[in-house]
């Protein structure tokens, strides 16, 4: 459950005309989305690690190693293979688990509130500052704060972070007195950082600092021996949570999500047995129960051994990828090879959930080459 800067300020109100000034707030994301009026979906307060796969077990054993220590991480991989639970897992596992993990979607940040959102104002430091104001980072103090998608920062936002991060001491907004915060930074991206301090779109002192230990999490596709044990897991938690009989998955069904190459990754395949397990009639899922385009892909697996006749959805699917595959996911070429109109692709690519092997920006390099 995420502090938005709209549940944060909640957290404020809670806190104004206490006497929390210069005192560490006790804080605890889980109390504080529910006192926020946000249901807490989780059964387990950090839900599980899941996944016995050779890479997860490598990111078993460096997620053990990072949280004995206070190393700044950065976690990187596609959307939706489990970065924020990483850092949850960290957190939980380190010796700062009875503090508040703080998770800020930097995506809801904003340059002018930026410095308010993140170190806290003094009271009438601005128009309409009324009341003074934690922010996130002292929020987090005695804990974890946890920058997701750090790459959507703004190149001035970057040099505020920065240095927040170098002087490990904050100044609110307004204020004067540096106020020493203890806080363990863990940042995410789905970006590559890389590349983006090629392009000068983000600082390389900022990425230095951030990258200290890294940590990629790799893609559903990687360790497809996964997802079985994953599929039971959100079957079982389901069962859990609404209190009702368990459910189980028929060879059918474990069968056509393991032909499936799960673009949305580890939230695509949850979403995907919700859905099942939602509008399935009885206590035995299949294939049939599945989501269209898992039942597509296993359709697509078994007459790929042969020449038999499939449905027109599914050789279309499997065209494009191959155009795609063809021309590193460049859409333009690969619409031109398909002989057909770019935005008639761009439709289809996004009709059959193919965005993961599209390049989704073009550099200027490229569009000119
Ligand atoms: N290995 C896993 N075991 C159990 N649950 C998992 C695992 N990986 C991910 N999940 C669950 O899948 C969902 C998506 O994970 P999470 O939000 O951590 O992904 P993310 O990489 O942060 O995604 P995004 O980039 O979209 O923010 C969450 O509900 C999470 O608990
Ligand atoms: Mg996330």
């Amino acid at each position: 459950m995420k502090l938005t800067p709209k549940v944060l300020a909640r957290f404020d109100d809670a806190y104004r005309g206490q006497r929390w000034w210069g005192d560490r707030p006790i804080m605890n994301p889980s109390s504080a989305s529910r006192s926020a009026g946000v249901p807490d979906p989780a059964v387990e307060s950090v839900p599980r690690l899941v996944g016995q796969s050779e890479p997860m077990l490598k990111l078993a054993a460096r997620i053990a190693a990072v949280s004995a220590r206070n190393s700044t991480v950065l976690i990187r991989g596609e959307s939706g293979v489990g970065k924020e639970l990483v850092a949850q897992q960290i957190h939980a596992a380190s010796r700062r688990a009875a503090g508040p993990f703080v998770a800020v979607d930097c995506t809801t940040l904003r340059d002018t509130l930026f410095e308010s959102q993140l170190f806290g104002h003094v009271k009438g430091a601005f128009t309409g500052a009324d009341h003074p104001t934690l922010g996130f980072w002292r929020a987090a103090d005695g804990g974890t704060l946890f920058l997701d998608e750090i790459g959507e920062l703004s190149l001035s936002m970057q040099a505020k972070l920065l240095r927040g991060l170098q002087d490990r001491a904050i100044v609110p907004v307004g204020g004067v007195e540096p106020i020493p915060v203890n806080v363990r930074i863990i940042a995410a991206t789905h970006r590559n950082l890389e590349e983006m301090v090629r392009r000068g779109e983000f600082r390389e002192d900022l990425y230095f600092r951030l990258k200290v230990v890294r940590l990629d999490v790799p893609p559903l596709r990687e360790r497809m021996s996964d997802v079985p044990s994953l599929a039971r897991y959100f079957l079982a938690r389901l069962s859990a949570l609404y209190e009702e009989p368990p459910k189980q998955f028929d060879a059918s069904a474990i069968e056509a999500m393991t032909a499936y190459t799960w673009p949305g990754n580890v939230r695509e395949l949850a979403n995907a047995v919700e859905y099942a397990y939602v509008l399935a009639p009885g206590e035995i899922l299949t294939a049939a129960d599945l989501p269209d385009e898992v039942r597509l892909a296993a359709a697509q697996r078994q007459s790929s051994a042969g020449d038999a006749i499939v449905p027109l959805d599914v050789a279309e699917r499997a065209l494009i990828l191959r155009a795609l595959t063809a021309t590193q996911g460049n859409q333009a070429r690969a619409a031109r090879l398909l002989k057909i109109e770019r935005r008639r692709l761009y439709r289809k690519v996004r009709q059959y959930n193919l965005q993961p092997f599209t390049i989704r920006r073009v550099s200027p390099h490229e569009r000119t080459a």
